[in-house]
Parts: C-alpha cells; sequence; structure tokens
C-alpha cells in the first residue's frame, strides 16, 4: 500500500527531519481528492494531514459546504514536513509526487482534485498563476480539477478566507450533483 512505503520513505532529505510522514488519508469511495501543499508541524507530529489551523479552516468550510472530512481523501504534494515550513524544493516535489501523489491519483481516480494553493496548482498542472484558475474547474485528461485557496492564505485575511469558503461550497455542490450536471460545468 502507499501508505505503508509513505511511512518509511528515505528518497528525499526532508525524511531526516520529519518526527512522522503524512501519508493520504479519507475516503477513497466517494472520489473527490483534496491536495495541499506539505504537512506542517501539527501534521508531522501526528502523522495525518491537515489537523492543524489551516485543517481546522477547511474542516469548517466543508462542514458548511455540506461535506464532511470522511466524505473525501485529503494528501499533500510532498509527505514530510518542509524545515520551517518552507516550500519544499522542485527535486523533493518531483520525487515525492512522481513515487506516490501520481500512484494516489491513479488508484483512487477521482471524480474531482481539488488543488489547495499555489505550490500544488504548479506541481501538479505547471501553472503559475493562482488568481486567474480560482474558483475555476479545469480539466486536464484524464482529470478534472477544482482550484483554490490554501486555507493557511486565509488565516488572516478575512477577504481571502470568504472566498475560499465559496469556493469550496462550489466544489461542494459540484460533487453532489449528477453525472449529467456535473458535466455542464467542466469545460
Ligand atoms: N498545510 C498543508 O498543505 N498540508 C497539511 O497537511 C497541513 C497544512
Amino acid at each position: 500500500m502507499i501508505k505503508d512505503q509513505v511511512v518509511k520513505c528515505l528518497l528525499c532529505d526532508l525524511s531526516k527531519n520529519r518526527i512522522n510522514a503524512v501519508p493520504g488519508n479519507g475516503n477513497i469511495t466517494d472520489k473527490v481528492m483534496i491536495i495541499g501543499e506539505a504537512p506542517g508541524k501539527n501534521e508531522d507530529l501526528i502523522g495525518v494531514p491537515f489537523v492543524g489551523s489551516a485543517g481546522k479552516i477547511l474542516d469548517k468550510a466543508l462542514q458548511e459546504g455540506g461535506l464532511e472530512r470522511n466524505d473525501v481523501y485529503i494528501t499533500n504534494v510532498v509527505k514530510c514536513r518542509p524545515p520551517n515550513n518552507r516550500v519544499p524544493t522542485d527535486n523533493e516535489i518531483q520525487i515525492c509526487t512522481s513515487k506516490y501523489l501520481k500512484n494516489e491519483i491513479t488508484l483512487i481516480s477521482p471524480k474531482v482534485i481539488c488543488i489547495l494553493g499555489a505550490t500544488a496548482l504548479k506541481s501538479l498542472l505547471g501553472f503559475e498563476h493562482m488568481s486567474k484558475y480560482r474558483g475555476k474547474i479545469i480539466n486536464v485528461e484524464p482529470h478534472r480539477y477544482f482550484i483554490t485557496y490554501h486555507p493557511a492564505a486565509t488565516l488572516y485575511n478575512t477577504k481571502l478566507k470568504q472566498v475560499f469558503f465559496e469556493d469550496i461550497h462550489k466544489l461542494s455542490s459540484i460533487i453532489k450533483a449528477d453525472t449529467y450536471t456535473m458535466d455542464r460545468y467542466f469545460s
């Protein structure tokens, strides 16, 4: 299992400073995958993604959108905490995504992949401009992506937080829609 490989991974230097590697977690049957950047301090301590302050915002936004954490699968671009929460390097991203994230996506085959923040956007789609894609659903075969801010970016910015909550609400409506309606959302 990918989880077993992640917890003992030594493929890059991030493994040297971690307490725990943080594998993806959640429901693989409802086929909604949410992808963040990298574990932070709390995630490193516990070994579960999005359990700190950004996770609380994400949970609340999901709840307000009528979704529970149990309805989605949550993972990160890299599975170990970068020192001082720095942005993961291109090399770390390349190693971790080619070994783990790509396999998670292939195995789960999500109906929608929700990208949280600029690092995940760049890592998955090679796109640089969050503002251009935020709130949009884009079809990059063979997957459909919904793009929004990273919840940590909304911590001290009420405006961004409101937009984030609206985006997650939109995501929730999309995934609750039937296939016909859903197809109309996607370009
Ligand atoms: N930020 C992330 O991108 N991922 C986590 O798991 C926690 C915070």
